[in-house]
């Protein structure tokens, strides 16, 4: 007889916050209230890479809707797991978004100071609208009053890892998303690769 499969977790992890599964069915809901939203029209999604990378190809092929992709990249933590002073933009838009409705997509919501700086820089490119979707919201974090118009998950303040988040550009390829073992938080004797 066949034995049921377990769930794969990783030996860095604490504990798994959301599986596989769980995600993928949030993000299909997601896809619905973002579609409740929209309706048939057009919109450019703005994704910030690297970490919305995995949330974005999964959501957009949730959404039937004619869309257009661009990316930001934005300065990351580096190999901290606490916000490392004002995130910078390195690398901008190629498309042109005036006029154009957009949904702006981030893996997680923290301190906010991201999305904050990502916004401002769309709204000055006068697009028809703007909204913004995370997988997910650490509420507890916020140091700017920013809210996402549409949010997968809320969780606790702890640093997680896991589809599409990193720590110093680990685990992201991790189908389930948890937190990171808090002997795992440094990146002594990794080496460079
Ligand atoms: P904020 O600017 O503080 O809101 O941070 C947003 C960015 O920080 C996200 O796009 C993530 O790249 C990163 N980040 C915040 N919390 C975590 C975490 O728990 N794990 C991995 N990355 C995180
Ligand atoms: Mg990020």
């Amino acid at each position: 007889m066949p034995t049921a499969k377990k769930p794969v977790a990783h030996p860095d992890l604490a504990e798994v916050l959301f599986t596989g599964q769980q995600i993928k069915r949030r993000v299909r809901s997601l896809a619905r209230e973002i579609k409740t939203v929209y309706g048939e029209g057009e919109f450019t999604i703005i994704s910030l890479i690297n970490g919305a990378v995995l949330f974005t190809a999964d959501l957009m092929r949730e959404i039937d809707n004619p869309v257009r992709l661009d990316c930001i990249r934005v300065s990351s933590y580096g190999n901290k797991t606490k916000s490392i002073g004002a995130p910078q933009i390195v690398h901008s838009l190629t498309l042109d978004i005036r006029k154009r409705h957009v949904l702006l997509i981030d893996d997680i919501l923290d301190t906010g100071k991201t999305l904050q700086l990502v916004s401002r820089l769309i709204r000055d490119l006068d697009p028809a609208s703007l909204r913004t979707c995370v997988l997910l919201d650490k509420k507890g974090r916020r140091e700017v009053p920013i809210e996402a118009d549409f949010v997968g998950f809320e969780i606790p303040d702890k640093f997680v890892i896991g589809y599409g988040l990193d720590f110093a550009e680990r685990y992201r390829n991790l189908p389930c998303i948890g937190v990171l073992r808090p002997d795992r938080q440094s990146t002594d004797g990794w080496s460079a690769g």
